[in-house]
């Protein structure tokens, strides 16, 4: 079958061990089961893949992708929830030491068949396309846990995300709205800042710019560039939750900050199957869609990375084998 994987590492220049070729059918381990992908989409984290991050060399070749939509062996449409847990493991499966995702022990999405625990599987709603429910299962199930479950945000709070052009800050802006926060936004670009508006941001602002007031949470995934900025904005008591350093991860640690205005520091990873199934009701029912840059086929998916490796991504690529 035709697929996307990673043929080498390369830190510093990541595209080159990027191959798209044949690969052998996948075989369904025990509890798994094979799916036919009609949609997936990609992440940093195949970035992060290609540099070695997460991805070890003796693992390759190693079909990249987290997230599918597709129909099972039994016919019925399906959206993958990537967190492969360990059989015996109960309760939140994010917290389970050893959990992969799609593409870290197990083949990836980026294939026209993969193979999944039956026990990842939810179903998908019609409402939805599978090029839309291919969008969910990492960026937009990482906004959904940061904001509900490690921020705990309620209706009427502030919340700050920082970047405001990728899957997961376009997750962030069109949930929390769609939840009734208000959504500040910052990003490197003017035209991205344009956009988030339009996703629903109240205010879009440069990456740095004081703000008209402190927020109540910070939604924190490029790192270093954002993180003395992030600590700032903040009010007293209040949280930064963390899923990522896209832009490195070894900033001042601003400790006297967090310490005498009594802030919380939160990590937040994927999210259950459970938030997945809530996420995909939230975006039935208020009618919220990931916002799709451009579908490409698995054979056009280096044009996809490329705008990811460059910064210009606008909402989700998604690739339909
Ligand atoms: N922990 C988890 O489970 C989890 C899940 C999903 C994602 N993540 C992490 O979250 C990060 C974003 O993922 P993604 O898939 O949304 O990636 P992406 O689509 O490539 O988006 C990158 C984001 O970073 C922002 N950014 C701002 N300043 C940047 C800078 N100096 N350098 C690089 N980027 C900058 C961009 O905003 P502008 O272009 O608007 O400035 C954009 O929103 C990655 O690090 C990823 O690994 C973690």
């Amino acid at each position: 079958m035709r697929a996307v994987f990673a043929a080498d590492i390369d830190r510093a220049d990541p595209l080159r061990g990027l191959d798209i070729g044949e690969r052998p059918d996948p075989k369904a381990p025990h509890g798994f089961t094979v799916i036919e992908v009609r949609a997936t989409s990609l992440n940093h984290h195949d970035l992060w893949s290609l540099r070695g991050i997460g991805l070890s060399r003796d693992a390759l070749p190693m079909i990249l992708g987290c997230d599918a939509a597709g129909v099972d062996e039994e016919g019925n449409e399906v959206v993958v929830h990537s967190v492969i847990g360990s059989e015996s493991w109960l309760g939140d499966e994010t917290l389970d030491p050893r959990r992969s995702l799609l593409s870290e022990r197990y083949p990836g999405t980026f294939a026209e068949r993969v193979a999944v625990p039956r026990r990842n599987l939810i179903p998908k709603p019609p409402e939805l396309s599978f090029e839309e429910a291919a969008c969910l299962p990492t960026a937009w199930l990482t906004a959904y846990r940061m904001l509900f479950t490690r921020a705990g945000l309620a209706p009427g709070a502030t919340v700050l995300v920082q970047g405001a052009g990728g899957g997961l800050a376009t997750a962030l802006i069109g949930l929390a709205s769609a939840a009734g926060i208000r959504v500040w936004v910052t990003s490197r670009s003017e035209e991205k800042r344009a956009e988030a508006v339009e996703l629903g941001a109240d205010e879009a602002f440069q990456l740095g710019a004081r703000l008209p007031e402190r927020v109540d949470a910070v939604m924190e995934s490029v790192g270093e560039a954002t993180w003395a900025h992030s600590v700032r904005a903040v009010k007293p008591g209040g949280t930064i939750v963390v899923s990522g350093a896209t832009s490195g991860d070894a900033p001042p640690a601003e400790l006297r900050r967090i310490f005498f205005l009594q802030l919380s520091v939160v990590g937040s990873t994927m999210g259950t199957r459970t938030e997945l199934e809530r996420l995909i009701q939230l975006c039935v029912r208020r009618g919220v869609r990931p916002p799709i840059q451009m579908t490409l086929p698995l054979a056009e998916a280096r044009k996809g990375f490329e705008a990811m490796l460059s910064g210009e991504v606008h909402g989700k690529i998604v690739f339909a084998p």
